[in-house]
């Protein structure tokens, strides 16, 4: 169907939660989308960062069409082939950089986005709570996070403007400047003992406009929560997966350990997949009954998962995106209009002394670009991670010309 098709129907029978950009893509290969009538785009947003490997990942669409011809769906009643397996790999990964004879084996709650699995998270650091802090429910986290948008991790969220249309958020959450250990201390000391079971923080804020955690703060973050018997959340489900490169997760770079993780998005290749992984005094929290999830972990994103992350492996995903990253990175600071450029790896946001970013994502569209903005002023890069230098040479090509004419 055409894309003026597609716009009316939208418009009749889709609720507008969003502001669409004007293209309908029909196929996928490797760092490219095609629209509807056949034209080429480079892909340097990858469906928000789910697209780690690319689209149409031979591997990944393989185990997609053999598990689709087996078995899609059985619900979390029974056992599922390879969800053990997928479960194992992602442990070996959360514990990468940790001593192996400390390492303790992380334990998943497969869920199907990431709002879900910080949501899985925020159960667990309550029932922690309740069962080892004498009832303390509250969450602290950081002002212009990002958590999603179910009511709870929504409140989570530190952005007043995603939360005001809904009335009062559920209660327990508190937000504090990020950086700024002593805003968080304060909170903690005005909390008072027994009120905060969790500090729930992203490594590099990503939809709040790409803003690193620096090392000292999440380094201080993680000796103050341990030594008050808080857990620490992270929420790596934008930052996971090689996002940041070097390391499978961001939380890596930082030599801190967290009890909980939550992941998604590059997890599966674009299928809807995420977990909530939880260590130590946190791994055997949840029981049965606490929490669930129909779709959750089914046969079909499981073998996909699995897909995804052997191909990060073969590919050695982690030394490709530190390299592309850091040129990417050195290419986007010499651009026009740039004044800086934060993140890590191929999360990158690009600073920009005007408040053009809309314009500049809306022009770059209409040149074969699929970029996007989080804020007025500034650029996100998240491109598949499979992204190749000559890629970066053509972003960086259409993009200098556009910001040219705005500068
Ligand atoms: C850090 C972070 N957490 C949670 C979410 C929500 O994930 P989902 O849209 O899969 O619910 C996002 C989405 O952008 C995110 O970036």
């Amino acid at each position: 169907m055409a894309l003026l098709e597609q716009q009316q129907l939208d418009a009749s029978y889709i609720q507008q939660t969003y502001k669409r950009k004007p293209v309908e893509f029909v196929r996928g290969l490797g760092t490219r989308l095609f629209d509807d009538e056949g034209n080429e785009y480079l892909d340097f947003i990858s469906g928000f960062g789910a697209v780690s490997m690319g689209h149409a990942h031979p591997q990944v669409t393989s185990a997609l069409q053999e598990q689709a011809a087996k078995l899609l769906h059985v619900s979390n009643y029974y056992y599922v082939e390879g969800r053990g397996e997928l479960a194992r790999k992602i442990s070996d990964l959360l514990s990468a950089t940790a001593d192996p004879a400390a390492a303790s084996p992380w334990k998943l709650f497969f869920a199907n986005s990431g709002a879900e699995a910080n949501e899985g998270a925020i159960k667990l650091a309550r029932k922690y709570g309740k069962l080892h802090l004498g009832g303390a429910t509250t969450i602290v986290s950081a002002r212009r996070s990002f958590h999603g948008r179910t009511l709870a991790a929504l409140a989570a969220t530190g952005q007043a403007s995603k939360q005001e249309s809904f009335g009062s958020m559920p209660p327990g959450f508190v937000h504090v400047e990020l950086n700024r250990i002593e805003a968080l201390l304060q909170e903690l000391d005005t909390q008072g003992q027994g009120a905060v079971c969790a500090v729930l923080l992203e490594c590099i804020q990503g939809e709040g406009g790409v803003y690193p955690c620096s090392e000292s703060y999440l380094q201080a973050v993680r000796a103050q929560t341990a030594k008050r018997g808080i857990l620490l959340l992270i929420d790596e489900v934008q930052t996971g997966f090689y996002r940041t490169g070097t390391y499978p997760f961001a939380f890596q770079h930082y030599g801190v350990m967290p009890d909980v993780v939550t992941i998604a998005k590059g997890m599966g290749n674009g299928v809807p997949i995420g977990a909530l992984c939880a260590q130590g005094p946190a791994a055997d929290i949840l029981e049965p009954g606490d929490h669930g999830s129909t779709f959750g972990g089914s046969p079909l994103v499981v073998a996909a998962a699995n897909a995804t992350i052997d191909a990060m492996a073969a590919q050695d995903i982690a030394t490709h995106v530190t390299e592309v990253g850091a040129y990417l990175q050195q290419q986007l600071a010499a651009l026009p209009l740039v004044s800086e450029v934060r993140g890590k790896g191929l999360m990158l946001g690009a600073q920009l002394s005007k408040p053009v970013a809309a314009e500049v994502v809306d022009a770059a569209l209409q040149n074969g670009l699929a970029i996007n903005a989080v804020g007025s002023d500034i650029l996100r890069f998240l491109p598949p991670l499979v992204c190749t230098t000559a890629d970066i040479d053509v972003l960086i090509e259409r993009l200098r010309a556009l910001l040219d004419a705005r500068s």
